[in-house]
């Protein structure tokens, strides 16, 4: 018995740090993808603010432009398997990204399409090319939270 109880505390004691690692792995995947959608916030808004503007410029359109792609191709790795509501985290990120992973590809990479297409018209320096692109991702965003971010 005692040989027993001392077994069962050795299991305890191995597997303990292994789920505290899964646990903090999936901590600093939350933050990493919230971080990741506040770059992806803050280059698409400079976007849209350049454009308001009478003489938007190129070359701050283009450098908002790169960023946001990077950032955007970013999003589908962002959501590791343990990094869900069941961490108890503070995370909008809907258990249905996990349950629906196909759906979620499909959403990512319907909104890296609209700002690669964004991206590519900004390189060719076309601005009714890059004003109706940019009008087109901000419909990427919603698809998305419509169907995987929680409601506020
Ligand atoms: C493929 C899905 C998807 C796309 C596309 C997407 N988002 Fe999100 N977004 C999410 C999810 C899921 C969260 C919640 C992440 C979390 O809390 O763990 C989120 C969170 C955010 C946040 C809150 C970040 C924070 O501070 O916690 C902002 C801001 C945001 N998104 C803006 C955008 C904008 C702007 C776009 C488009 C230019 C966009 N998102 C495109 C799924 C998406």
């Amino acid at each position: 018995m005692r040989k027993l109880a001392g077994v069962a505390v050795a299991v305890m004691l191995a597997v303990a740090p292994a789920a505290a690692m899964a646990q903090t792995g999936g901590l600093a995947a939350i933050e990493a993808r919230q971080a990741n959608f506040k770059t992806i916030a803050r280059t698409f808004k400079t976007i849209n603010d350049e454009l308001k503007g009478s003489r938007p410029s190129l070359d701050t359109l283009r450098a908002a432009a790169a960023e946001l792609r990077a950032a955007s191709q970013k999003i589908p790795g962002g959501f590791p398997a343990g990094s869900g509501p069941e961490t108890g985290a503070k995370t909008e990120a809907l258990a249905a990204i996990w349950t629906n992973r196909a759906g979620f590809t499909e959403a990512a990479n319907r909104h890296i399409a609209a700002v690669d297409a964004l991206d590519a018209a900004v390189k060719a320096g076309d601005m009714a090319r890059i004003r109706s692109a940019t009008d087109a991702v901000g419909p990427t965003c919603k698809n998305c939270h419509d169907q995987f971010r929680l409601k506020k």
